[in-house]
């Protein structure tokens, strides 16, 4: 299709860029100025968080500072909404209240078809909400009443009733002059193969609309209210208009909140979307009654760059998660990712907003769950790996999975975090004292209730964290030995915000002596981020942490940290490159690799002083000695 010139023109100037793009940034109240059109947010395009990205409303261009990214209303509404040009074009045009011109005739029959069965479509959904006002749709109104479906909530989704009649649907809109076959087509009523009349496609159901995010109706499902029904949810056949795997429930009101800064939240049905909508989380979608297709997590990446999956709290969910982790594994790119959060057991969002509000769904979205995660467990729940072999075969599992994402960096980062769980898995049990995970920033999400007790709700404090923590703490006690290992220190990069800033108050404060030291935390506000250190048990039971003073204990400790973190990172390149060396048919090289960097791990575990972590000592008597210990410091003195 060609467009009259003129026409872009035109369209341009009716369109606001900073109307277009405010849809999708926060604009920066501080540094723009919106009298003169000039807008700045952070950049749509990059991850960043100071605003970069710049608006010219009266020129109506854009242009990012960080990531150069730059073009007009159309170019962005091409790379926002994931379409193309003409399509683009028409998106504006209809904002702007433009009239596109026709098309090929062809395609313009085609859509004035469409057309035709959505005019059907919206009849039926009037008709629909009517018979729920009248007279046979009591039971229907009872219905909604007792599942707690106000009035609003009816409006708002407009739900209707579909009544017990053979041709109730049909006849009516019949009658409203809508051809017949068109109502067929339109999937509200069937036509008998033997030719009779067309019959009503829903009987006795209460009926949700599904539209598209343009607005129009394409289908609709119906549920049963008696329990005894053939099926509990009849959707509408697939029709011209209706694409059940390119369509979501609730669609296009969730992409306008997901704009909004709502969490695009996915659950599993109609009434679940509903309860959460009423619940404030107007960003849900749902599926239309199949498991989600490619083009649907397409939609969903369209709408949010991490969607988080809600799982209705049973096996028939979990399946479909790891369903779903196997169709987006090759779809992943930088940017694109996905949550998941588990109903507690038997439970799906719609019972959980009931029994429990909003805030115990708010919770468990905030502890929902990266798809790595969930991809560990499918690999590991329940199983055993106390043997080389079976080490092996999940290696292979692990790196199988990790093959199938396309994305080369992401797929780094997959090995990298799988790497990570391996090594927690892997590592020697420990006895003795019991890591509390910091409370901070970095403190680890809530383990999800079903998986409690797997390995992934147990490694709530890597490794590698649990080294830092204690070489910190024994540093702030000791500071003399900064200088000593400086070098080690500054090559220590720990994974922990607060971690980091501590080091970096310890490489940064000039005078090794402690009193300077508090001052500096102190002022760098990382005097609690110290004493969650000092709280963690390890780092409390430690005997150099107990009796401070001997230096030359504490040098012993630091030096053995430090060669343990060596060897860790050794073994870490080791297990990543394993990971990443995806074609590689060299079985035997790779293993020879691996026994050797854990190997390597093992001679640096083991303990070369007898000074290790007492277990088993009185947590009474410790406790106080720490108290007596730690009294005499400001930090601490400070916030009793
Ligand atoms: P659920 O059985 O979890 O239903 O099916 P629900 O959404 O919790 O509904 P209520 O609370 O019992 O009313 C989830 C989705 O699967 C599809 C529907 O889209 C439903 O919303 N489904 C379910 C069907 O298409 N047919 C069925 O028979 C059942
Ligand atoms: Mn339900």
């Amino acid at each position: 299709m060609s467009l009259p010139p003129g026409f872009l023109d035109e369209l341009r100037s009716r369109t606001s860029l900073a109307q277009v793009v405010g849809r999708k940034v926060m604009w920066d109240n501080r540094k723009s100025n919106q009298a003169k059109g000039d807008m700045w947010a952070p950049c749509p395009f990059h991850q960043e968080k100071s605003p970069s990205f710049h608006v010219d409303d009266r020129k109506g261009f854009y242009y990012c500072f960080g990531c150069h990214e730059k073009g007009d209303a159309l170019s962005f509404v091409q790379a926002t909404e994931n379409v193309g040009f003409m399509e683009a074009v028409e998106i504006l045009a209809r904002e702007a209240g433009m009239t596109m011109p026709s098309r090929d005739p062809q395609a313009q029959q085609k859509a004035d078809r469409r057309g035709l069965i959505a005019e059907v479509t919206e009849a039926a959904v009037a008709w629909y909400r009517m018979q729920l006002r009248a007279g046979s749709g009591g039971a229907a109104r009872d219905y909604l009443d007792g599942r707690g479906l106000d009035e609003a909530a009816q409006e708002r989704f407009e739900i209707g009733y579909a009544p017990n009649a053979r041709q109730g649907a049909f006849q009516a809109l019949k009658d409203k002059g809508h051809a017949p076959e068109l109502i067929v087509a339109a999937g509200i009523a069937s036509q008998p193969d033997d030719g009779g009349n067309p019959y009503d496609a829903f009987r006795d159901r209460i009926m949700f609309p599904i539209r598209d995010p343009r607005g129009r109706c394409i289908g609709f499902g119906g549920r049963a209210m008696d329990p005894n029904a053939r099926a509990k949810y009849l959707n509408s056949r697939e029709t011209e208009l209706f694409d059940k795997g390119r369509a979501l429930y609730n669609h296009g009101p969730a992409r306008e909140a997901a704009g909004k800064g709502k969490p695009l939240i996915v659950a599993e049905g109609y009434m679940d979307v509903i309860a959460l909508d009423r619940a404030g989380f107007t960003a849900s979608v749902a599926p239309l009654g199949t498991a989600i297709t490619e083009s649907q997590l397409q939609l969903l990446w369209r709408i949010s760059d991490e969607p988080v999956v809600a799982l209705d709290g049973d096996r028939a969910g979990l399946q479909a998660a790891l369903r779903l982790i196997d169709l987006a594994l090759p779809l992943l790119e930088a940017g694109k990712s996905l949550r998941f959060c588990l109903m507690p057991e038997g439970q799906d969002p719609d019972d959980l907003i009931k029994a429990r509000g909003a805030r115990a769904m708010q919770d468990l979205l905030d502890s929902a769950q990266p798809m790595v995660n969930l991809l560990w467990q499918r690999e590991t729940e329940g199983r055993s790996f106390d043997s080389p072999e079976r080490r092996a075969t999940l290696d292979k599992s692990l790196r199988s999975a990790v093959a199938r994402i396309k994305d080369p960096s992401l797929k780094r980062h997959y090995g990298q975090a799988l790497n990570d769980l391996r090594f927690q898995l892997f590592r020697a049990p420990r006895k003795g004292g019991t890591w509390t995970p910091s409370k901070g920033r970095n403190a680890p999400a809530a383990p999800m209730a079903q998986t409690r007790a797997s390995v992934l709700a147990a490694g709530a404090m890597s490794d590698a964290d649990m080294r830092h923590a204690l070489i910190l703490a024994t540093l702030c006690l000791t500071p003399a030995l900064i200088d000593r290992f400086e070098r080690q220190i500054e090559q220590m990069a720990p994974a922990n915000p607060d971690h980091a800033r501590l080091a970096g108050i310890l490489m940064a404060t000039p005078h090794r002596d402690r009193d300077a030291l508090a001052e500096a935390l102190d002022r760098a506000n990382l005097t609690p981020a110290l004493e969650t250190l000092l709280n963690l048990g390890h780092v409390r039971i430690a005997p150099w942490i107990r009796t401070p003073g001997d230096t030359e204990k504490a040098a012993r400790c630091l030096a053995e940290e430090f060669a343990k973190l060596a060897a860790r990172r050794g073994i870490q390149n080791e297990m990543t490159e394993a990971l990443e060396d995806l074609d590689h048919t060299d079985e035997a090289r790779l293993n020879w690799r691996l026994n050797h960097a854990l190997h390597a791990r093992q001679q640096a575990d083991a303990p070369k002083t007898s000074d290790g972590a007492a277990p088993g000592e009185d947590e009474g008597a410790l406790s106080r000695h720490l108290r007596d210990l730690i009294d005499g410091k400001a930090w601490v003195k400070k916030t009793r």
